[in-house]
C-alpha cells in the first residue's frame, strides 16, 4: 500500500559572489562588529546580473537528482518556491526545461521565507493520495534583487540561494512525514512587505491603471523578531505534543535561517543543546525559500543527517506565514 512520503536526496546551489560584512560597511553604516552579535550572520551571496533564478533553482535540482539517481524524466512534478521569479508567470517552467522534466507538471508556490516548508507539504499531498510518484520541490530566491542596498536596518540580514529536495511515494510504513502544521494571518502583514507600489497612469480618457513596479522589501525588523520567537516555538510545541514526540528524541533543529539569536531561543524553549540546531546562517545569511533546503543539503552531505534521523523544521517570514515538519531522512537506495 502507498500512501507514505520518502525523503531521498537534495541539492543546493549558491551565487559565487561573496559579500562580506566589511564590504558592506563600505556601502551603509554598519560593522562587521554589530551584524555578527545582532545576527550571527559573516557573509551572504549575490547573484551577478546574468545569474537567473531559473537557473539557480536548476542547478540544486541537478543536484538532488543527480543524489537520487533519477532520470529527470521520471520526475512528475517540480514545485518551485520562491517570492523573487525572473518571471511574475512563474519561473517554475524555466526550471522545468533546464532539467530535462519533460513529464513533470512545473508551477511556482509563494509563502516568502515559509515557501520550502509550504512546498514540501503541498508535493507531498500529491504523493500520499497516489496522484504522482516523484517530485522534486525547491526553495530558492535571489534576494538581492529586491533589497534596498541602502537600507542598513534589512539589507545586511539576506542573500541569494536555492535548495532541493527529491521525495517519492513509499509504503505507509515508511512513511517519512511524520506530520505538519502551517499557519498565516494577513492582519500582520505590513511588517515585511515587497509590494506593488506603481504609477498611476492614464489608459485612454476615463480609464485608468497602475503600471507595475515593486518597491524593495520593507521591515519593522523588531517585529519580525517578535513574531518569530513567539510563534515559531508555539508551532513546534503544537506539533510535537500532537505527534507525541518529545524534544529530546530530535536528532536535528532544521529552522528557517534568519537570525541566530531566533535560531538559539528556540533551541533553549525547547532545552534542545546547539549542537543539534543546524545553522549556515555566518555564510549564507536569509536566503528566503532557500535557507532550509540549501541547510538540509549540506548537512547530509557532510554527513551529519543520516538515515532515519528524525527532524524538526519551521520556516516563517512574510505574509505573515509560518509552519513546522517533523521528518524522517530517507537518501538514496
Ligand atoms: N548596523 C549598525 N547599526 C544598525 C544596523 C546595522 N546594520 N541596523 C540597525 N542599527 C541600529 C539601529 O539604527 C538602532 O540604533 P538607534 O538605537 O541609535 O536607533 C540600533 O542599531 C538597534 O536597532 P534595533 O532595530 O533595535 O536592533 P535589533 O537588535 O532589533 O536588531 C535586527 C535588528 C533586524 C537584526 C533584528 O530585529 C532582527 O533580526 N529581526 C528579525 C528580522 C528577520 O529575521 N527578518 C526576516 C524574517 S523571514
Amino acid at each position: 500500500m502507498q500512501g507514505g512520503i520518502a525523503l531521498v536526496a537534495s541539492g543546493s546551489a549558491t551565487p559565487s559572489q561573496k559579500l562580506t560584512n566589511d564590504q558592506l560597511g563600505l556601502r551603509v553604516d554598519t560593522s562587521d562588529a554589530w551584524i555578527r552579535s545582532r545576527t550571527g550572520i559573516g557573509e551572504r551571496r549575490v547573484s551577478t546580473p546574468e545569474e537567473s533564478l531559473a537557473a539557480l533553482s536548476a542547478k540544486a535540482g541537478s543536484a538532488a537528482l543527480d543524489m537520487a539517481g533519477w532520470d529527470p524524466a521520471t520526475i512528475d512534478l517540480v514545485l518551485l518556491a520562491t517570492s523573487t521569479p525572473d518571471d511574475l508567470f512563474g519561473s517554475a517552467t524555466q526550471v522545468q526545461a533546464r532539467l530535462g522534466a519533460k513529464n513533470a507538471v512545473a508551477f511556482d508556490l509563494t509563502a516568502a521565507c515559509s515557501g520550502f516548508l509550504f512546498a514540501l507539504i503541498t508535493a507531498a499531498q500529491y504523493l500520499r493520495s497516489g496522484a504522482m510518484h516523484r517530485a522534486l520541490v525547491i526553495g530558492a530566491d535571489q534576494m538581492s534583487r529586491w533589497v534596498d542596498w541602502d537600507d542598513r536596518r534589512s539589507c545586511v540580514l539576506f542573500g541569494d540561494g536555492a535548495g532541493a529536495l527529491a521525495l517519492q511515494s513509499t509504503n505507509f510504513e515508511n512513511d517519512g512525514l511524520l506530520g505538519f502544521k502551517m499557519k498565516s494571518d494577513g492582519s500582520r502583514g505590513n511588517c515585511l512587505n515587497l509590494v506593488d507600489n506603481g504609477d498611476s497612469m492614464s489608459l485612454v480618457e476615463g480609464i485608468r491603471y497602475r503600471k507595475g513596479k515593486f518597491l524593495p522589501i520593507q521591515m519593522n525588523g523588531q517585529e519580525v523578531y517578535k513574531f518569530a520567537v513567539r510563534e515559531v516555538p508555539a508551532i513546534l510545541d503544537e506539533l510535537l505534543t500532537l505527534s507525541e514526540i518529545t524534544p529530546d528524541s530530535l536528532d536535528w533543529l532544521l529552522l528557517h535561517q534568519a537570525n541566530k539569536r531566533i535560531l538559539d531561543a528556540v533551541a533553549d524553549r525547547f532545552s534542545i543543546p546547539y549542537e543539534k540546531v543546524l545553522s549556515n546562517l555566518f555564510k549564507y545569511g536569509n536566503t528566503s525559500a532557500g535557507t532550509i533546503p540549501i541547510m538540509l543539503d549540506e548537512a547530509v552531505r557532510e554527513g551529519k543527517i543520516r538515515r532515519n534521523h528524525l527532524i524538526a523544521s519551521s520556516g516563517f517570514g512574510a505574509g505573515l506565514s509560518w509552519g513546522a515538519s517533523l521528518f524522517r531522512w530517507h537518501g538514496p537506495d
